[in-house]
């Protein structure tokens, strides 16, 4: 088959040196490349040229309507993208690099493609070295969702990102290991200096940290607190997200009379080890061996791709109790994963 008609498949770059300058270059011709960060895979392009960002909602198929995350090396360069306030900084300096991303009034530099035509602008600065070198190296700020095709299950190895951009013009992803954090990071809302900061997305970083830095309420929207249900979106975010393609139904518990009664084609997925392992014949999967939250997000969304391309005709989930520390990021995840399209 001529080179042309074959299906372009992204290749994954070792974190070298050479790699790193290779990759950087391409990000400064405006190129995507995936990349590692502490909480999931993401899709980054330079954060200042439309042209690149726009290369991102093409292979995401994502609308542009949602606007993307900045990322960038240390918070000294906050003031490049954003207007920063007494209360961004004090959580700028606590918790960057880390989960943690801030929304705050924009710059006039950054493009109107990132921030979806608003006046404010979503900043972080990851914690995985490696991200923050090609940040470095390209010299700019990198605009990044996460690597998944809009509304699949977000990307935690470059395995993942590869496998799931396909034929798209992503041509190289580069490879920092396993996710640590494993669900994306903790969105807050600073932009009205006056009001009181919100929680857009529950994510690593736990909003109790936040509320005990900032010794303040964080206003938490509905959806994200109550996880039964239907959830009413948060700006930028959709009831349906993170879903796999098999049905998801979820539980506050699943014992051992429930799983016997599942219909054979159907899987289950406990939030800890079960005691009787052998009984359930391979069709039982846990995300932790004795119910660690930390754990639990960080094989969450692999293990969601795993039983996804296995064939099962459902999977029923269990879903951690509680809406305390990363509790509350899982349940997020798991509810909008498992809403009726
Ligand atoms: O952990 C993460 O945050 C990962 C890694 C790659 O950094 N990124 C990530 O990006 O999760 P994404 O695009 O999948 O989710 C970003 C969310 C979107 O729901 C978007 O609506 C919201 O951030 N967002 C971005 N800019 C915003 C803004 N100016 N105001 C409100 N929400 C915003
Ligand atoms: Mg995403």
């Amino acid at each position: 088959m001529p080179a042309s008609h074959r299906i372009r498949r992204p290749r994954i770059y070792r974190p070298t040196a050479t790699n790193l300058a290779r990759l950087a270059a391409a990000l400064r011709r405006g190129a995507i490349v995936g990349v590692p960060s502490e909480t999931v895979y993401g899709l980054a392009a330079d954060a200042l040229s439309p042209e690149a960002c726009a290369r991102i909602f093409e292979a995401k198929g994502r609308p542009t309507t949602d606007p993307l995350i900045v990322h960038i090396a240390s918070a000294s360069d906050l003031d490049r993208v954003a207007i920063a306030d007494e209360r961004a900084w004090r959580l700028a300096r606590a918790c960057w690099p880390g989960p943690l991303t801030l929304v705050l009034p924009k710059r006039p530099a950054v493009p109107d493609l990132v921030t979806a035509g608003k006046n404010t602008v979503a900043v972080r600065v990851p914690a995985h070295p490696q991200f923050r070198r090609l940040i470095r190296l390209s010299g700019r700020p990198l605009a990044a969702p996460s690597a998944n095709p809009f509304g699949y299950i977000s990307p935690t190895t470059a395995a993942h990102v590869r496998d799931s951009l396909v034929g798209t013009s992503l041509k190289a992803v580069l490879d920092g290991g396993e996710c640590a954090v494993g669900v994306e990071s903790t969105i807050v809302d600073l932009s009205r200096p006056q009001g009181r900061p919100r929680l857009l997305r529950p994510g690593g970083l736990p909003v109790e940290e936040i509320e005990r830095i900032l010794r303040e309420p964080v206003s938490r929207p509905g959806n994200v607190r109550v996880a039964a249900g239907t959830a009413a979106p948060a700006p930028g975010m959709l009831a349906r997200h993170y879903s796999p393609r098999t049905p998801l139904k979820l539980y506050s518990r699943i014992d051992a009379a429930t799983i016997a009664a599942l219909p054979s084609g159907d899987a289950a997925l406990l939030l800890r080890r079960p005691r009787d392992v052998k009984e359930f014949a391979g069709r039982v999967r846990w995300l932790s061996e004795s119910g660690q939250l930390k754990a639990i997000a960080r094989n969450l969304f692999a293990m969601l791709r795993a039983l996804d391309t296995a064939g099962w005709r459902c999977i029923h989930a269990e879903m951690p109790s509680g809406s305390d520390g990363l509790a509350l990021a899982i349940r997020d995840r798991l509810t909008r994963a498992a809403a009726r399209r």
